[in-house]
């Protein structure tokens, strides 16, 4: 097994992204040293075409430090194949660490076609191009490897009972689950039919600082803080495994540097909450960092109209992960979720820039009975 050297990352500008790029150069967000252990000393080739998600802020520091030298940033569309084969002759890559995808079930809902394209085609131009490159004398090279990141929404939906293990079946319910699941199948295949060295994790929910505020927990944060509206789906009831973003990232490049060729680990949090509950931790946590009131703040929990198909319960059975590469979570939930608000509130202007492009248009076209 190889070690990565020239490291081609995907949506390196987006929320997990753009933490394993500062994980890997030694600028984890979270406080102390606990995630600064990569230990890499290569060149990491940032493609990504900066979609409403992507935010080249996120890494000002690593292209201040490191730009140039072992830091590279490519604004290209990963459907874009004849880009996409310069970048790895260019640059001579031998590990793909795959993250750029459209990832909101939300948006997939309302339009599903740019997640058949960036994640089926995207992640279909993305193995084509590296199986030609690595493809040396008609055989396929070994020492090379493409890392595909993917979600445990593959799965479906959990009842009351039980967890999604590496060998249940697939089940997606969600356009963005279902192209995800599609792209799954794809990275197996052409290990099976190819022999294109691969690995593929499927988490769960993450959470963290850069996550787009969109998402359940950004988006809660910014509206207690201006005072909005907080739109609770359906009953609320919903359950989902929190992870802290960085604990998935060390389970990315544990798996890319030890993880079985051809093989597929589940990262979670081991860490279910129903929404409702999260919610009412999260506003206890950030009433005591702003100063508001819990009672005033609990008054703008909005229940809404239910997300069409809503997958109940997601949790992840990740035994494997743990025997096999000795993978463990670092960062306690109170501690995360702590660090998470802090950062939220302290990077206003960081919201603020990332909510002033077309995401505000669309959410103002989309959303506006909920008060977002
Ligand atoms: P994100 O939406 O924050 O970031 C996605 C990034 O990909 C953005 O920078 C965007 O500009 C880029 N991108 C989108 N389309 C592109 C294209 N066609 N070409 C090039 N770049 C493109 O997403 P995220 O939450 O960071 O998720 C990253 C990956 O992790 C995804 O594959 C997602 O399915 C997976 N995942 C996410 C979670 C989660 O909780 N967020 C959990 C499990 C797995
Ligand atoms: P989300 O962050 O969109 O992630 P995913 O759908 O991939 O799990 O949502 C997390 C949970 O929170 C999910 O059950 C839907 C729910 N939710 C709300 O209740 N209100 C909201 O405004 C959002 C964005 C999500």
């Amino acid at each position: 097994m190889a070690t990565p050297h020239n490291i081609l990352v995907t949506g390196g500008a987006g929320f997990i992204g753009s933490n394993f790029i500062r994980y890997l150069f030694g600028k984890s967000t979270a406080e102390g040293d606990l995630f600064n252990d990569a230990d890499f000393s290569g060149t990491v080739v940032n493609v990504d075409c900066l979609t409403y998600a992507g935010n080249l802020e996120n890494l000002a520091d690593v292209e201040a430090e490191f730009g140039g030298k072992r830091y590279f940033f490519e604004k290209t569309d990963i459907c874009d194949s004849k880009e996409i084969t310069r970048i790895f002759e260019h640059y001579n890559i031998d590990t793909v660490i795959h993250f750029a995808a459209e990832s909101h079930v939300d948006r997939s809902i309302l339009g599903p076609e740019a997640f058949v394209k960036t994640n089926v085609t995207g992640t279909f131009t993305l193995l084509e191009a590296a199986r030609r490159y690595w493809t040396k004398d008609g055989s396929m090279r070994n020492d090379v490897l493409f890392h595909h990141v993917s979600t445990d929404e593959v799965y479906g939906s959990l009842g009351e009972t039980g967890y999604f293990r590496e060998d249940t079946p697939y089940d997606p319910r969600s356009p963005y689950s279902a192209s995800k699941a599609a792209s799954d199948h794809l990275v197996m295949a052409y290990h099976h039919t190819y022999g294109l060295p691969i690995t593929l994790s499927n988490c769960t929910n993450n959470y963290g600082p850069y996550q787009f505020p969109e998402k359940l927990l950004p988006l809660m944060i910014s509206n207690i803080k201006e005072g909005k509206n907080l739109p609770v789906y359906g009953k609320g009831d919903n359950i989902r495994d929190w992870i802290y973003v960085e604990d998935h990232n060390r389970a990315v490049w544990l798996i890319v540097n030890k993880g079985k060729r051809g093989e597929k680990y589940n990262i979670g949090g081991e860490n279910e909450w129903q929404n409702i509950k999260l919610l009412h931790k999260l506003i206890e946590l950030t009433a005591k960092e702003t100063g508001k009131s819990v009672e005033e703040i609990e008054k703008t929990i909005t229940y809404v109209k239910d997300r069409p198909g809503h997958d109940k319960r997601y949790a992840i059975d990740c035994a494997k992960i743990k025997n096999e590469l000795g993978w463990q979570r670092k960062m306690t939930f109170e501690e995360g979720l702590k660090e998470t608000v802090k950062w939220y509130l302290k990077n206003t202007s960081w919201i603020e820039n990332i909510l002033s492009g077309e995401y505000k248009n669309w959410i103002e076209k989309n959303y506006k009975e909920q008060g977002r």
